[in-house]
């Protein structure tokens, strides 16, 4: 049997509709609101991976930093023989953890990019040549169905993604997460922490303006999909740390009033002057926040992580 499978869970045509209705309803919205998984087109992840390069942008490195310091207590403490990793992407920081692994049987890589999975799965086999890889095309947002792997799982969750969720879509997302796990199994999360405004805002708002791109790369997705005709020069790049909610918002302000339609929907769009649209929450997190959340789920935490400047932090949880 072949040690690369790949799995499709989402119609081909899905994640047209899903643009569809997102644009639909975040446009007829007040204020207005865009999903950010609408960054990540080939033009916004070579735009983020530009960002996780920026002197800026700490999260990747930090992440990276704990990865390679803890992979071998985090094979100790799961045993893992499936590693399943939500929202893979191009597998870059797994392999660490990879590495580490040692009783690894199956890496299970799950994302909505048809092509990011079977590049990645294909290096790994070629590198890896006793390791089986299941890929899953999946939206990990709802419902997952994994397959039938050795266990333990260890499910990785990397990056600070969970923070592109709002409170309730987290409980949720835990909540699902903790539906795949059985006795045994564990989740790896990764958080980025509450820290100086300035130092938060300035990772979302670089010098070179990389940042402003790919936010206004989301608009260059809605034309090309959906016929729109939005302007990227009449709207201005803006990241607010909100102190109540504990998340920093990547908005898009409108320089001026105009008029937008998107013939895809149907749909004529009012900007006033200075209108911001919402594009993205990042939330921040504290320990005991990511504890309480974890519990609320089903899940304890047993194992916090943190790089030495106390930015970033990797939790591993497993079921109660
Ligand atoms: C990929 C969602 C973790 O929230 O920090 C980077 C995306 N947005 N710069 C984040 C992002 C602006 C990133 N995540």
């Amino acid at each position: 049997m072949s040690p690369f499978h790949l799995t499709r869970t989402l119609p081909e045509d899905a994640t047209d509709a899903a643009l569809r209705a997102d644009v639909l309803h975040g446009l007829s919205t007040a204020p207005k609101t865009l999903p950010p998984k609408w960054f990540y087109d080939a033009r916004g992840s070579d735009l983020f991976e530009k960002i996780t390069e920026l002197p800026e942008y700490y999260p990747t490195r930090a992440e990276r930093e704990i990865l390679i310091a803890r992979a071998g207590e985090i094979a100790a403490a799961t045993g893992a023989r499936t590693l399943v990793e939500l929202g893979s992407g191009s597998s870059e920081k797994t392999r660490h953890l990879l590495d580490a692994l040692a009783g690894l049987h199956t890496y299970v890589p799950v994302d909505v990019s048809e092509s990011a999975l079977t590049q990645a799965g294909q290096a790994l086999i070629a590198e890896r040549p006793g390791l089986d890889v299941h890929a899953l095309i999946a939206d990990f947002t709802s419902g997952l169905t994994l397959p039938d792997t050795p266990g333990p799982r260890l499910v990785a969750f990397l990056g600070g993604t969970i923070g592109n969720l709002v409170p309730d879509e987290r409980a949720a997302f835990l909540k699902s997460v903790r539906s795949l796990l059985a006795p045994g199994d564990a989740l790896l999360l990764g958080t980025d922490l509450v820290k100086d405004e300035s130092v938060l805002v300035r990772a979302y708002d670089d010098a070179t303006g990389v940042t402003a791109e790919f936010n206004k790369n989301v608009l260059a997705v809605i034309n090309r999909e959906l016929g729109g005709d939005f302007d990227l020069d009449a709207f201005t790049h803006v990241a607010v740390w909100d102190a109540g909610n504990e998340w920093i918002e990547m908005r898009l302000r409108a320089r001026g009033a105009r008029t937008v339609k998107i013939p895809a929907l149907g749909l004529t769009v009012d900007f006033a002057e200075g209108e911001e649209m919402r594009t993205e929450v990042s939330a921040k997190f504290r320990e005991d926040g990511v504890r309480r959340e974890l519990a609320a789920a089903g899940l304890d935490l047993t194992h916090w992580w943190t790089d030495a400047e106390g930015r970033y932090a990797l939790s591993l949880s497993m079921p109660q």
